[in-house]
């Protein structure tokens, strides 16, 4: 089956954590085209999309909000497997903030739109949270603040072992949905 892994990225931890879905998936015999959402023109040749984006302020970043209002109005993932992901401050195993905060967040925090409208209108295989990476400077005079209060500690918290779990179930999702 063929593969096209989505992402937009401001900072680059999206398109590492993208860059490692796609390095599980062809090891496990996939092949597998990794685009930015700016360099992704067609979806048509795929047959299965990962989709995933940076949070900022909340919500996907705008280049991924364009490229999924772009893929419903064309009902472009009409007979297409897709996954989506978020990579925060907060993934669902591991955290830039505070464990406690981290775990009160998962809970309560509001889906971003885009991913809520893919959701809602899509036949959608899953979705993971990730957590990603932050240096100092990249939040503005306030967010760092902000960032400090909630226990917020520069640095890369990603979880590499979740993220090849997560590209491992795709893969035996895609292989199931090859021999049926
Ligand atoms: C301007 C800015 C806004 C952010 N807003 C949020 C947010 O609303 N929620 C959150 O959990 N993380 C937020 N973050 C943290 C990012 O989601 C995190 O650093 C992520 O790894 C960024 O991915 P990227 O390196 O691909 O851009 C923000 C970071 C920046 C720089």
């Amino acid at each position: 089956m063929r593969v096209v892994i989505g992402y937009a990225s401001a900072h680059r931890s999206t398109a590492s954590i993208a860059e490692r879905i796609a390095e599980r998936l062809r090891d496990l015999g996939h092949a597998v085209d990794l685009e930015s959402f700016d360099e992704l023109a067609s979806v048509d040749s795929y047959d299965c999309l990962i989709l995933g984006s940076a949070v900022h302020n909340g919500q996907w970043l705008p280049a991924a909000e364009e490229a999924v209002d772009n893929l419903l109005i064309h009902d472009a993932l009409r007979d297409k497997y897709v996954w989506t992901f978020s990579v925060s401050s907060v993934g669902e195993t591991s955290s830039l903030l505070s464990p406690r905060l981290a775990q009160l967040l998962r809970r309560h925090i509001p889906e971003p739109i885009a991913f809520a409208l893919l959701h809602n209108l899509s036949d959608i295989q899953g979705h993971r949270s990730f957590a990603g990476a932050i240096a100092p400077g990249q939040w503005s005079g306030l967010g760092n603040i902000v960032f400090r209060l909630m226990g917020g500690r520069y640095g890369n918290a990603t979880d590499h072992a979740d993220i090849d779990r997560w590209a491992l179930r795709i893969a035996n999702a895609l292989a199931v949905h090859r021999s049926a």
